[in-house]
């Protein structure tokens, strides 16, 4: 099965965007594979939203240090308000830009099936009903929701045509859907409708001003640089758990929660108040899917600390370190 290749090592398709391809397309994203595509805005990077491991391998295609909260594309609002929870104003956002490139921040339903590793386990997600007629089609006939970043290398430029994403992501993703330019050239604006004002979080496709126009109030501005996309793990509302975490940990103290990876257990395992395993093989794909829900997991056991076991830095656990860093660090 490619996804258990090497990331540069598999044989990526180029699929035509005509009814078949399209097709073809949609069954390969709910097999688990990863497949770029158009939007009106960039190419972006689809996985089935609900499979933690295909969320994984997007962060390992793009080589991502770190596990941003995903775009989760869907074909309509219908399809939306099954997985968030829509007020008085992200509906009405919602019916007047989509589909089109707006994406709105809404709180999650838990029981939406979404991979904690799609939203890096916030209890909000983002969602966007794209207006490109590919992704249309697309999303439609796979019938699940899809994240998409934009599809390309960490660090380079948004992907406006088929060849860019080419270059960046040939042998690293399963399939490219060809043949279509992307109009807006710039991704889709975010608005948080989270708290009692909606806030800009990125300005993108659709102008403050028509948001503004539409809702007949103020847009209140993101923390920090509303210029650029915010750093996840600089949101307030940014999941951490209630307890201490202790990275490295080669043994697990008494009363400790462990949160373990690979075959080894470390000295006082037996000890502990819970313990979970990221990927008892060691896969690093593996944990990256299950690293998020299984913190909360732990969490909820109420011990004072959870304990990680060490975390090796190659591939994703460059992403995996990097969030539990976030989790450890001290708070206010
Ligand atoms: O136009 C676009 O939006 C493109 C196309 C492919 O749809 N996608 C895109 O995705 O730009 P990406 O991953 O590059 O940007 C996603 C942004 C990030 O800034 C992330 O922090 C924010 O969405 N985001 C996602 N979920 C969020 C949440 N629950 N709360 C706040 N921000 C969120
Ligand atoms: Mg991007």
């Amino acid at each position: 099965m490619a996804q258990d290749k090497r990331p540069a090592d598999r044989d990526t398709l180029r699929i035509d965007p005509d009814a078949t391809g399209i097709a073809r397309a949609a069954a390969l994203l709910r097999a688990g594979k990863l497949v770029a595509f158009p939007t009106e805005t960039v190419y972006g990077l689809g996985a089935d939203a609900r499979q933690g491991e295909a969320v994984a391998g997007i962060y390992e295609a793009k080589g991502r240090p770190s596990f941003n909260p995903l775009i989760a594309h869907v074909p309509d609002l219908a399809a939306a308000d099954r997985i968030g929870v829509f007020d008085a104003t992200a509906r009405q956002l919602a019916e007047h830009f989509w589909p089109g490139p707006l994406t709105l921040v809404v709180p999650l339903r838990p029981d939406a099936g979404i991979s904690a590793l799609a939203t890096a386990g916030l209890n909000s997600i983002a969602l966007r009903v794209p207006s490109h007629p590919v992704a249309r089609e697309l999303l439609a006939l796979a019938q699940t929701p899809i994240v998409a970043p934009s599809a390309n290398r960490s660090g380079r430029v948004s992907p406006t045509e088929a060849e860019h994403v080419w270059s960046d992501l040939s042998g690293r993703i399963d399939a490219v859907v060809e043949g279509w330019s992307t109009p807006v050239g710039v991704e889709s604006t975010i608005v948080s409708c989270l708290g009692p004002r909606p806030v800009l979080l990125r300005p993108g496709g659709v102008t403050r001003a028509e948001i503004e126009e539409v809702l007949g109030e103020r847009l209140a501005d993101g923390a920090g640089d509303a210029a650029k996309p915010i750093a996840p793990g600089l949101l307030e509302s940014h999941y951490a758990p209630r307890a201490k975490v202790r990275l490295n940990a080669q043994s697990i103290a008494p009363g400790e929660a462990a949160l373990l990876f690979g075959p080894d257990n470390p000295a006082g395992l037996e000890d502990a108040k819970a313990q979970l395993n990221l990927s008892f093989r060691g896969d690093l794909r593996e944990a990256a899917a299950n690293l998020f829900a299984m913190l909360r997991r732990l969490d909820l056991v109420g011990a004072a600390t959870i304990a990680v076991a060490p975390i090796p830095a190659e591939g994703l656990g460059e992403a995996i370190r990097d969030r539990l860093q976030r989790a450890a660090a001290p708070r206010s």
